[in-house]
């Protein structure tokens, strides 16, 4: 039986205002929602695992930007590389990204203003939902997992609870660069990645993967969207660390080409489609 819980103990509608009230007074429950999605001028779309249901309310242009304020806890200043990344991390590791209007200086993306959509991804913690990676991860011959899929997939889901399942059994090192994985506050990891688990919490993954090498000791590490860059895998494969890492992709041909799978650091990459979080395919290295 499979036990999913939205991680965290706030309420993310908090953050809305008299938004959140209208999706909270919805028939929509919280515990079914994947993306409540905020367009200003525009309805209210919330993603559920049953479908999409546009409501009625639309956000003003202010309603957006007190949102925003709301998300940054009145300091926008201390969240300036955030603005500019596009996301803000909430409460319990729920991602709430953002687009408005560039602002370019010296040819780089410096901010965003006007901010005119919110998209938050609600994450959760479904523990079991990993089972199916145990014996990969688990077997003699592991180096390392690539957990491959379109947006939405389910891949930090799934990632998160293969932490929670490594880190009972092993040290585990979690490079939690989104905070979206343990979702630690104050030092304390608020979702379970495992009791011999060490959260890198802001890290980025290059920084973090260097620090867990050098002074963790750990036997995995985890992190989320690795991308082009393959100098960590290297330093992974080399300090005989198994690595697992999340990536988009949308085809098993196309995870098989990414640069890090060169490196020889992966011995598996699996697949999600179909229902969220369900391997559907699986390759061997
Ligand atoms: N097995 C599942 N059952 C129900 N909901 C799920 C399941 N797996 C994931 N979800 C929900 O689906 C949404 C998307 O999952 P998740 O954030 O893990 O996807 P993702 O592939 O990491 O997306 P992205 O590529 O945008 O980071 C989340 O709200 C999550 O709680
Ligand atoms: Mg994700």
């Amino acid at each position: 039986m499979i036990n999913a819980k939205i991680c965290g103990n706030e309420s993310v509608l908090s953050y809305l205002g008299t938004i959140g009230t209208v999706i909270g007074r919805s028939k929509y429950r919280m515990s079914d929602i994947c993306e409540i999605r905020l367009r200003a001028g525009l309805p209210v779309v919330l993603e559920t695992v049953r479908g999409r249901a546009v409501l009625e309310r639309r956000p003003s242009p202010d309603e957006i930007s007190e949102c925003i304020k709301s998300f940054c806890h009145y300091s926008l200043h201390s969240f300036e590389r955030e603005l500019k990344e596009g996301y803000v991390t909430l409460k319990g590791g729920h991602r709430a990204g953002f687009c408005g209007s560039a602002v370019i200086k010296n040819g780089e993306l410096e901010t965003i203003k006007n901010i005119s959509s919110i998209n938050i991804r609600i994450a959760r913690e479904i523990k079991g939902c990993a089972e199916q990676l145990k014996n990969i991860v688990f077997s003699e011959n592991f180096r390392g997992l690539l957990i491959a899929g379109k947006p939405m997939s389910g891949k930090t889901t799934v990632l998160r609870d293969l932490c929670r399942m490594i880190g009972n059994e092993h040290k585990l090192a979690v490079i939690d660069t989104r905070s979206e994985i343990a979702a630690s506050h104050e030092g304390v990891s608020r979702n379970d990645v495992g009791i011999f688990t060490d959260v890198l919490d802001g890290y980025g993954k290059q920084e973090g993967i260097e620090i867990a090498t050098r002074v963790l000791s750990p036997e995995y590490i985890a992190c989320d969207e690795l991308t082009g860059e393959t100098e960590y895998a290297d330093l992974c494969l080399n300090s005989g660390v198994k690595i697992i890492f999340t990536a988009h992709c949308d085809a098993m041909e196309q995870a098989k080409k990414l640069p890090v799978i060169q490196t020889g650091a992966v011995s598996d990459i699996v697949m999600l489609g179909g229902r969220m979080g369900q391997v559907t395919e699986r390759a061997v290295i």
